[in-house]
């Protein structure tokens, strides 16, 4: 089956992280998340780390350049063998960004299947930011009260107990991040609109039906 690329846009908490795992495992696709790749360069005390980790803990975007960098040298490493396509989560957030991507496309000779926006309402999202908690070991999301693990304190997936929860997960931190939203990036909808490549989930719904949604959207030719 030939590789689809999807972007999966929306505001912060609307489940792009939760439904990228689903689709690695059940597509073989491959998840690029640009804040899993500033998380990973701020761990390692990498020089670029250290220059963005204040900016993510403020809830602010990190500049342009930076990610569009980290994005073409993902783009530039083999592949897998099982390669259902690549999964842009948290990417592109910017007009600049969607432009720069469009272009590294074009000249890897690929096309973007399909851009899926998540509606979610922001009354859920402070909920579901709030109770997030990730296996530091596999990157598993969790729910403190919508997808606890099954045993405390141990992954599900894994069974790591190195249970981790972010810095930007709080109430002041998503005020910013959602106003970064609405101003830099909400602009996207109507950008891939145009290019005829939008469509809709109801991210509201429940897990498994928003993954069924994004499921209907890979299948069509
Ligand atoms: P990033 O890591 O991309 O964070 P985000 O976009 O704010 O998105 P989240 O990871 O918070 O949410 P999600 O939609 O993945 O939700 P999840 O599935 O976890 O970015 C972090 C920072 O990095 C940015 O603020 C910025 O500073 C920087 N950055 C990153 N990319 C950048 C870029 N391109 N340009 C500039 N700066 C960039 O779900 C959330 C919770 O809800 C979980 O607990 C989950 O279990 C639960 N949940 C999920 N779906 C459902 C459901 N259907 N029903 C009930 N609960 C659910």
């Amino acid at each position: 089956m030939a590789a689809k690329h999807i972007i999966l846009l929306g505001p912060p908490g609307a489940g792009k992280g939760t439904q990228a795992k689903r689709l690695e495992e059940a597509r073989g696709m491959v998840q690029l998340s640009t804040g899993d790749m500033l998380r990973e360069a701020k761990s390692s005390g990498t020089e670029m780390g250290k220059r963005v980790a204040a900016v993510m803990e403020r809830g602010e975007l990190v500049t342009d350049e930076i990610v569009i960098g980290l994005i073409e040298e993902k783009l530039a490493q083999p592949r897998p063998e099982r390669f259902g396509g690549f999964i842009f989560d948290g990417f592109p957030r910017t007009l600049k960004q969607a432009d720069a991507l469009g272009e590294l496309m074009v000249r890897k000779g690929q096309s973007l299947h399909a851009v899926i926006e998540m509606q979610v309402d922001d009354a859920a999202l402070v909920a579901r930011i709030t109770g997030r908690f990730t296996c530091g070991n596999c990157g598993a999301v969790y729910h403190d009260v919508t997808k606890p693990t099954k045993v405390e304190g141990t992954c599900d997936v894994c069974g790591g107990h190195d249970m981790k929860r972010r810095a930007d997960d709080t109430e002041q931190a998503l005020k910013t991040r959602l106003m970064e939203y609405y101003k830099k990036t909400s602009p996207l909808i109507g950008y891939y609109y145009a290019k005829g490549n939008l469509c809709a989930v109801d991210g509201l719904a429940e897990m498994g039906a928003v993954a069924a949604d994004i499921s209907k959207v890979l299948d069509r030719p």
